[in-house]
């Protein structure tokens, strides 16, 4: 455990995958288990920070001494760390939000039908909470952490993208078949605007939480 760096601040951590429906029974999803998000949680609550989890399909139980707020979908998930971002000190989107959803739901279960091909799935852009909120920032001196899961060019693609995004920190994570997905461990490089680089190497969740906080604090004093 760290020194209480964050008390009297407010941290909101988005954890776990949106799903986005398509009928009663069906989703689109991903695979992100929402480990890297709660273990963000813990710790910012262990060094003293008061702290909001907007969690999405995680099935994990909520860490003590932390508010969890539930969702489903990117919508939501928009609403909820709006609402939540209002008065905080942080905010980290370690969710996996999906960037597309179903344009239709269909009220009732979809059904094949003999002999014809299935209907084509039309989809439309989903809010970029993460943008959204770096663009039009709560209040002065936030600190929005963003989180990139990349298969190749894991460095140039992480820059491009915290460019884009307009964020301070960008956790980016190479992600493959084996890699990240559900498991205990990570590895990954944090880029900042500032053009620094810190790689934290193949370790626990825990670790690179400890290390986005150690940097997040630097830039609250
Ligand atoms: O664009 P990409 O999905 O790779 O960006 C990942 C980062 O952006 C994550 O921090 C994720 O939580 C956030 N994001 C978001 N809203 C979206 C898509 C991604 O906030 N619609």
């Amino acid at each position: 455990v760290r020194e209480p760096d964050l008390v009297g601040r407010h941290v909101v951590v988005s954890a776990g995958g949106t799903r986005e429906p398509l009928d009663p029974v069906r989703f689109l999803g991903n695979r992100s288990s929402g480990k890297q998000g709660y273990a963000l949680a813990r710790a910012a609550a262990a060094r003293g920070a008061r702290v909001t989890l907007v969690a999405a399909n995680t099935g994990l139980p909520a860490p003590a001494g932390v508010d969890v707020v539930q969702v489903g979908t990117a919508v939501q998930m928009r609403e909820a760390v709006l609402k939540a971002a209002a008065d905080a000190d942080a905010v980290v989107m370690a969710a996996a939000v999906a960037d597309f959803r179903p344009a239709a739901y269909a009220t009732g279960k979809i059904k094949k039908k003999d002999g014809q091909d299935p209907e084509p799935v039309t989809l439309i852009r989903n809010p970029d909470i993460l943008a959204e909120i770096a663009a039009d920032r709560a209040r002065p001196g936030q600190v929005i952490v963003g989180f990139a899961a990349e298969t190749d060019d894991v460095l140039a693609n992480g820059r491009s993208k915290l460019e884009r995004k307009g964020c301070d920190l960008l956790v980016v994570n190479e992600v493959g078949e084996r890699k990240t997905f559900g498991s205990e461990e990570n590895e990954a490089v944090v880029l900042g605007t500032d053009g620094s680089e810190t790689p934290v190497p193949h370790g626990p969740k825990e670790a690179l939480a400890e290390t986005v906080w150690d940097l997040v604090a630097d830039r609250l004093t």
